[in-house]
């Protein structure tokens, strides 16, 4: 890429580190219309997987390097052949495919896991960027561990593989050990002492265990680094990555002090940290900068008043700017048809089938009766329920349950199970777990329920209920959502859905 002085790339890997979430594994479907959801953010490179971990992130890559156009597509790939095979084989058809391969730098990892001399190391790295570039010349290489690295090794190793062909070097924070000035120092040293470092884009991957991951990314750019590897929500490897709702908006927001630009559309980032929340099951803190609940809201009265006379004086953004509009109460129960797959196709879901759109058509006019205003979250649940991203062995057909102080919590449940009717009854300590023994009964499964969590979608006694579950199963942690107005249903609904996705896994 010819690189300007001025843009900011941002790379992201919500499709490979933040799928390193615990928890936050995603089906091939769920990750193709992620990417097209980072396609409308107008992304510059996603990092769709890792291919050789798993025959599932091979095709996953493939099928977005072979479908997906208008955006480089990354695949990771450890230093060594065999790794970088499997990477250009998921990628070679995609319009603009990176290898991303990386190796460890620093003397802990040297040490006790690659069991290498820095020599070794340094041939290591250079051998694997040539045989990356003898398959295209879109080469990143990451120094695994940079930021604990001696600087002056990490200077050896990018100089030669700059040398080799690598086009952008990345320079990991990989434990989130870094601190800003200190990141910043760095990034200025590796560009005074690598003496080919402008033939190459410098990066940074931040980790965020210290909760300076994007501080850190933010000083990288002051000092000069022009890619920055960025998941949304925040979410990856333990406490997670450079979020990039938070680094685009302070690139935009405080353009007077950072002098760069992104080419992120950032209309598009509330639909797409909801859409990423939704699929990995991973709910944003109310408090969350940018994507929380609360981040636009003003609950005390000065606040409001000075609201009220004029936003500026509460407000550094605007929530128009990261699609957050009162346009986000948007349909209600005379929007048809046309109004509906308007607003799914802004909310990224634009290639629905005309199927899954009658039935999510069909569920909206259901819910608007008992409700009146839905907003994008009440359709996200709808499109969660109706859209299938995994076959559904078991269907919910009904459920009644029986609770109060003085009776003993029932519920009677109606499942299909591999299309056969079956019916079953169960007491429990409350209405929820009397429906879940009777769930578990009727498939026959024996999961144990990790997490459990009931929240409104959105505010009033009419809101439909979410309830999230994480269940584990073999060794095997899934996740499942559920949303109805009835809150049982909703947890029904959940635990379904998570037993679903084990019996995916099983296959
Ligand atoms: O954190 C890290 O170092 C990584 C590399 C593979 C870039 O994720
Ligand atoms: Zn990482």
């Amino acid at each position: 890429m010819t690189q300007e002085k001025d843009k900011v790339y941002i790379f992201d890997t919500t499709l490979r580190d933040g799928e390193q979430s615990p928890g936050a594994t995603m089906n091939m479907q769920e990750k193709f219309r992620l990417a097209q959801q980072l396609v409308k953010l107008n992304i510059d490179i996603i990092e769709a997987g890792f291919p050789i971990a798993s025959a599932g992130d091979f095709d996953s890559v493939k099928n977005i390097a072979d479908n997906i156009r208008g955006v480089q597509v990354a695949g990771l790939a450890r230093a060594n052949q065999k790794d970088i095979d499997t990477a250009w084989e998921a990628l070679k058809n995609g319009e603009n495919p990176r290898i991303h391969t990386f190796l460890a730098t620093s003397d802990i990892h040297l040490k006790h896991k690659l069991k290498m001399t820095r020599d070794q190391v340094l041939e290591l790295a250079v051998s694997s960027v040539k045989y990356a570039v003898s398959k295209t010349s879109n080469v990143e290489f990451s120094a695994e561990d940079a930021s604990r690295s001696d600087l002056d090794f990490v200077c050896r190793v990018f100089e030669a593989v700059i040398a080799a062909g690598a086009k952008t070097l990345n320079f990991p924070d990989t434990t989130g050990y870094a601190l800003p000035d200190e990141f910043a120092a760095q990034i200025r040293y590796l560009i005074e002492n690598t003496a080919n470092i402008d033939k190459a884009v410098l990066s940074v991957h931040c980790h965020n265990d210290l909760g300076v991951a994007v501080a850190n990314s933010l000083a990288a750019i002051n000092a000069g680094a022009r890619q920055v590897e960025t998941t949304l929500n925040g979410i990856g490897e333990r406490a997670g990555n450079t979020a990039m709702e938070e680094l685009v908006m302070a690139v935009k927001t405080r353009s007077d002090l950072m002098n760069v630009r992104t080419d992120i559309v950032t209309e598009y980032i509330h639909p797409s940290s909801r859409m990423v929340s939704s699929i990995t099951g991973m709910s944003v803190q109310p408090n969350k900068a940018i994507v929380g609940a609360n981040a636009f809201a003003h609950e005390s009265g000065i606040h409001q008043d000075g609201m009220l006379k004029e936003r500026t004086t509460y407000e550094i953004m605007n929530p128009c700017d990261i699609g957050l509009s009162e346009g986000s109460l948007v349909l209600g129960k005379h929007s048809g048809r046309h109004a509906l797959k308007d607003r799914l196709r802004v909310m990224g879901y634009a290639t629905l089938s005309d199927d899954e759109l009658n039935k999510v058509f069909t569920r909206f006019k259901e819910l608007a009766d008992v409700k009146k205003d839905l907003v994008d979250e009440d359709l996200e649940a709808i499109l969660l329920d109706e859209v299938i991203y995994i076959p559904e062995v078991f269907q919910l057909v009904s459920l009644g349950a029986m609770s109060g102080n003085k009776t003993m919590p029932t519920s009677a449940v109606k499942l299909m199970v591999n299309g056969v009717e079956k019916i079953g009854a169960s007491i429990g300590v409350g209405p929820i777990d009397s429906a879940f023994r009777a769930i578990a009964e009727l498939t026959g499964t024996q999961s144990k329920l990790l997490y459990f969590a009931v929240s409104s979608i959105t505010g009033g006694t009419d809101a439909q209920g979410e309830v999230m579950v994480r269940v584990e199963n073999d060794g095997k942690i899934v996740i499942g959502q559920g949303a109805d107005p009835d809150i049982i249903t909703a947890a029904a609904k959940a635990y379904l859905k998570a037993l679903n996705r084990l019996e995916y896994l099983k296959k």
